[in-house]
């Protein structure tokens, strides 16, 4: 169920318990939550974010599946977080992934975005020739350009998608053992996969090809960590296929005990999971942190606790291992809502406190309060931490065309870059990280434009355990648009 009992590793808590009371009655509460409104010159969230609550009874009425051995584990009531179409009653989970946070981030509402139409100016015609960017700079310039290696002021989240052959990078059959099969469209019904023939293409430089080869020689003996949401995974299960191709890699350790990435009595699934890549000593891990701040339950002998939601303090584990981490990619926003906040039984606390500030109770200013205070905290670290590349990733985009999540809004578009194919503004698409990063050596993985193109590459209908008629306009395909993220951040390796 959405957001029911996350609980973070070591609290040892009764999980099953919780999970139990979970499943009695879904709550199933949105608040709109940031949705691109304007293209042009600025483009910035929507201010609306906070409009609808929603809530959803479930029936209790429950099944059961056990597919091809990798989905493993059902429990009535509850849902994975990752299903995207989750007013089911059923949930799959990869094998020894067996849910144990029932968040779910499938669906949400969004205001009708048919209406907005006239304001999409995507597809206005690029001023400069992308191919002749170079020709503005010096010499020097140039070779960088050329180089993929212009650190300075090439924007990747300006630029148009171009169809390329030699996309996708794996094959959405294969990656069996990194890629959830809730998001290989490969193997659903789906039928069309135009969307995944396409590469990013920077207006002001040229992109470095991503190359397996290169990326384990420049994370040669480093750890890449994401945390965040189910986003977050999908970017770091996209990577893994990435980098092996999809190939399956048997001498690639699972090393997840090194970060308590593993499955806790009572837990369904580890808080994460954490490989290395022997050859190259390289090591990639994802940490789920839907909120990227700190979590600490109120009563520890109470199973059914609050948390405090250190809206101020960064998630323990990343204090905890910060010091072991390489590059670190962040990501928070499709958790920011109250119904996942009540559900989770998550309270603000704010400098140990719980808040008492309106401006900060408000979701969106919660949720940018918290943006900030990670970033900076972040920053703070990386005197300290003089290796550590820091990026914040900034929100990706949903799509429910014609109605919210649960009013029949869709996204099954299957024409990709119908409504154009370029971001032309210099302004993000996120603007409170983009804000929050200036003046700081945290980046911005900027992937919201260029993601906001991509309608056409979500699950769509096809989640597989869609309610009829509802579908997954949040996550993405893989192999797909996270891909590209994935190669707008190898690419400032
Ligand atoms: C199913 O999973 C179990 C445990 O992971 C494994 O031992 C078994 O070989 C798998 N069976 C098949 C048919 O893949
Ligand atoms: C789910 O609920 C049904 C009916 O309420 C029950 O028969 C079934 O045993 C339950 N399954 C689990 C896994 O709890
Ligand atoms: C790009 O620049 C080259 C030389 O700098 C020039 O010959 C060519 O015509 C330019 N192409 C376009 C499309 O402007
Ligand atoms: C940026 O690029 C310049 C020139 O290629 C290089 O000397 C410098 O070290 C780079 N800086 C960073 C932070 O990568
Ligand atoms: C592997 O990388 C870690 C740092 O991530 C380093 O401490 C360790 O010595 C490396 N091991 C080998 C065998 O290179
Ligand atoms: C903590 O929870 C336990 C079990 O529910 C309860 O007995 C105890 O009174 C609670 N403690 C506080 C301080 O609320």
């Amino acid at each position: 169920m959405i957001g029911c009992a996350y609980v973070p590793r070591g609290t040892r808590l009764p999980f099953i318990f919780i999970t139990l009371v979970c499943t009695t009655i879904l709550l199933w509460v949105w608040e709109k939550t940031p949705f691109l409104s304007t293209y042009g010159r600025v483009l910035q969230l929507s201010p609306d974010i906070l409009a609808g609550l929603h809530v959803i009874s479930v029936p209790s009425q429950q099944q059961m599946h056990v597919d091809n051995n990798r989905s493993t584990y059902v429990r009535n009531g509850t849902f994975d977080e990752h299903t995207g179409q989750t007013v089911v009653m059923e949930m799959q989970v990869d094998s020894a992934k067996a849910p144990r946070k029932a968040n779910s981030e499938g669906i949400f509402p969004l205001r009708d975005r048919s209406s907005e139409s006239s304001e999409v100016r995507i597809g206005a015609p690029m001023p400069v020739s992308s191919a002749n960017a170079s020709t503005l700079g010096s010499k020097a310039d140039e070779e960088n350009l050329i180089n993929g290696e212009n650190n300075q002021t090439c924007n990747y989240a300006r630029g148009k998608w171009v169809e390329d052959d030699r996309r996708p990078f794996y094959s959405g059959s294969g990656c069996k053992k990194w890629l959830s099969e809730m998001w290989a469209c490969r193997l659903t019904q789906r039928t069309d996969f135009a969307y995944e023939k396409f590469r990013w293409q920077p207006q002001d430089c040229e992109m470095e090809e991503f190359e397996r080869s290169k990326f384990f020689n420049r994370m040669q003996s480093k750890t890449l960590a994401f945390i965040g949401d189910s986003l977050g995974r999908q970017q770091f299960q996209s990577l893994m296929c990435m980098i092996t191709g999809g190939e399956e890699q048997p001498d690639v350790m699972n090393v997840g005990w090194e970060y308590g990435l593993v499955k806790a009595r009572g837990a369904v699934r580890p808080d994460g999971w954490a490989y290395r890549f022997p050859g190259s000593n390289t090591t990639i891990l994802f940490y789920w942190s839907a909120c990227l701040c700190d979590l600490e339950p109120l009563n520890r002998s109470d199973p059914l606790t609050q948390y405090a939601m250190h809206l101020d303090r960064s998630p323990a584990f990343l204090r905890r291992f910060l010091d072991k981490f390489d590059v670190l990619v962040l990501n928070t926003g499709h958790h920011w809502n109250r119904g996942k906040l009540n559900a989770n039984r998550w309270v603000m606390h704010v400098k140990g406190l719980p808040n008492t500030d309106s401006k900060i109770a408000a979701i969106k200013g919660a949720k940018s309060f918290t943006i900030r205070s990670i970033i900076k905290w972040v920053d703070s670290q990386l005197s300290d931490h003089p290796r550590l590349k820091a990026f914040y990733r900034s929100i990706s985009p949903r799509h429910f065309f014609n109605g919210d999540w649960n009013t029949g809004g869709t996204c099954d578009n299957t024409n990709p870059l119908s409504k154009g194919k370029e971001v032309v503004q210099d302004g993000s698409g996120d603007w409170v990280p983009a804000r929050a990063v200036e003046g700081t050596k945290v980046k911005l993985l900027d992937i919201t434009a260029l993601s906001q193109l991509r309608d056409e590459g979500h699950i769509s209908r096809y989640g597989i355990r869609a309610a009829p008629g509802a579908q997954d306009c949040l996550h993405w395909c893989l192999p797909g648009i996270p891909d590209a993220w994935n190669e707008i951040l190898f690419a400032q390796l």
